[in-house]
């Protein structure tokens, strides 16, 4: 799978590119109408969980109309995103309950501690930060959610030593790959 844990961001560059040729190949499969657009973009995403800016100019050139109108239309539609996915996706909810319980400030933190804003993913592509709408557990505000873990009663001061064990843990599984590697 594209963000296995234990790619480099060389190898991730590498499966990225081979991707972006096999979705040259698939396009040609949709006619060569608008009204495509949408479906194309679809499949993208599916395949490489967003959407790179090579792709939208792909998409463009293909469909002859404006790289500005395919971004037009996939901003518009909150299912699609321009930044590929952390390894430890942080999704902060910012539903009614968990905002009267300072979601937002949580969110801020998160920005803080991981450099990026919401929306982006960080340069190693461990963490992205996004903002959701109600996950559905509001008794257990405010909520975030990491990849399919939810932290429930989550509080500002909680960020920190949450990113924190994300880290140690990596370390610890590289050190493990390392040695494992010199034992052979
Ligand atoms: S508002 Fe956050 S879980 Fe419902």
């Amino acid at each position: 799978m594209l963000w296995e844990r234990d790619l480099t961001q060389e190898d991730l560059n590498k499966v990225e590119q081979k991707l972006l040729s096999e979705i040259e190949n698939n396009i040609k499969e949709y006619e060569k109408s608008r009204g495509n657009l949408i479906p194309i973009l679809q499949m993208i995403q599916e395949k490489l969980k967003y959407l790179p800016k090579d792709s939208i100019e792909m998409v463009a050139k293909y469909l002859e109309i404006n790289t500005c109108e395919v971004y037009g239309v996939a901003t518009f539609y909150n299912q699609f995103r321009f930044n590929p996915p952390g390894n430890h996706p942080i999704k902060v909810c910012l539903g009614t309950a968990c905002h009267v319980k300072g979601a937002d400030i949580i969110l801020e933190n998160f920005e803080r501690k991981l450099e990026i804003l919401e929306g982006e993913t960080t340069p190693d592509r461990e963490f992205s930060i996004d903002r959701v709408a109600c996950v559905g557990c509001c008794a257990l505000a405010p909520v975030t959610m990491i990849g399919d873990t939810v932290q429930s009663h989550m509080a500002p001061s909680k960020v920190e030593g949450l990113i924190l064990r994300f880290k140690i843990e990596k370390e610890m599984q590289e050190r493990e790959k390392a040695k494992n590697e010199t034992a052979i």
